[in-house]
């Protein structure tokens, strides 16, 4: 069984269900609301569990009462928390998130008040056993000292661009897969996810999902496949990106052909849409 290694966030996920998205200065009320573990590392995590894969999560989870909720999902889906640090102060990460159930858009205010995940941690852990390590494109300094040993260890990683961070350009080379967020193509003022992959930042093997229309991928040659998203009603688009990076990397470690990852990404983020949660 394949084992991944994920570096990046777990959040506490407050998600109010309104009918529509509220007018600023409006009160409604809403049609329900959860409370649940999210952040895209432990996302994609709990993703490749379901698909089979022996995962772990290399993050910060500060020692506090609502850090349980995470543990206790993570366990649910057997995600390793052994290199985790754990500061006795801070305040895990919150996204208080409106999805609206006309659109099924997903509006997220984030608060972070937590120390970021720095490379020595990193560098304590046994990597030698990873057949692949994922990596959030956050903390560029440190990030780039954990790509450049992964690289050395030659393990298999990819790097997850979706907001946009200053100066992280500068890291594209040192992954094997970069995998981008449609919020950080339109940033760099591309609306085209073809044209992005032919003219924009960075050469190699890079992903793009982009909603209803499916996602691209950029092969090693430079070749650029599509595939359709499936028609789904969509009820909570709220970590798809992080379901499609998880159905990346299931389908690469499955040695399937590009065309196929890609298709099977699709279907799995297009399926997610379609339903409450993260669980497959
Ligand atoms: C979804 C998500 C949420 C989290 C937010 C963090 O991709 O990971 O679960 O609150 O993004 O940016």
């Amino acid at each position: 069984m394949p084992r991944i290694l994920a570096v990046g966030i777990a959040t506490l996920d407050i998600v109010n269900r309104v009918p529509s998205y509220p007018r600023e200065d409006a009160e409604v009320r809403a049609l329900s609301q959860r409370r649940s573990r999210g952040g895209n590392a432990t996302n994609t995590l709990v993703i490749l569990s379901q698909l089979g894969h022996s995962t772990a999560w290399a993050g910060v989870l500060p020692v506090e009462a609502d850090s349980d909720l995470v543990l206790a999902d993570l366990a649910l889906h057997d995600v390793d928390v052994s290199a985790v640090a754990r500061p006795p102060a801070g305040k895990l990460p919150t996204s208080y998130i409106t999805l609206s159930a006309d659109s099924g858009s997903r509006t997220i205010v984030h608060y972070r008040d937590l120390p970021e995940y720095g490379f020595p941690d990193f560098d304590e852990m046994e990597l030698q056993g990873f057949d692949w390590i994922h990596f959030e494109g956050r903390n560029l300094a440190e990030l780039k000292l954990m790509l450049e040993k992964t690289r050395r260890l030659g393990i298999p990683c990819s790097l997850e661009v979706e907001k946009p961070r200053q100066g992280i350009e500068a890291l594209f080379a040192l992954p094997d897969l970069l995998l981008f967020s449609r919020a950080w193509v339109l940033a760099q003022g591309f609306d085209s996810p073809e044209r992005f992959l032919r003219e924009g930042i960075g050469t190699g093997p890079a992903f793009l999902a982009w909603g209803a229309q499916g996602a691209w991928c950029r092969c090693t040659d430079g070749e650029i496949l599509h595939a359709r998203a499936p028609a789904v009603e969509v009820v909570d688009s709220l970590g798809a990106g992080d379901v499609f990076n998880a159905g990346v990397i299931h389908g690469l470690l499955q040695g399937l052909p590009l065309q196929d990852v890609l298709t099977q990404a699709v279907k799995l983020a297009s399926a997610k849409c379609g339903r409450e949660g993260l669980v497959i």
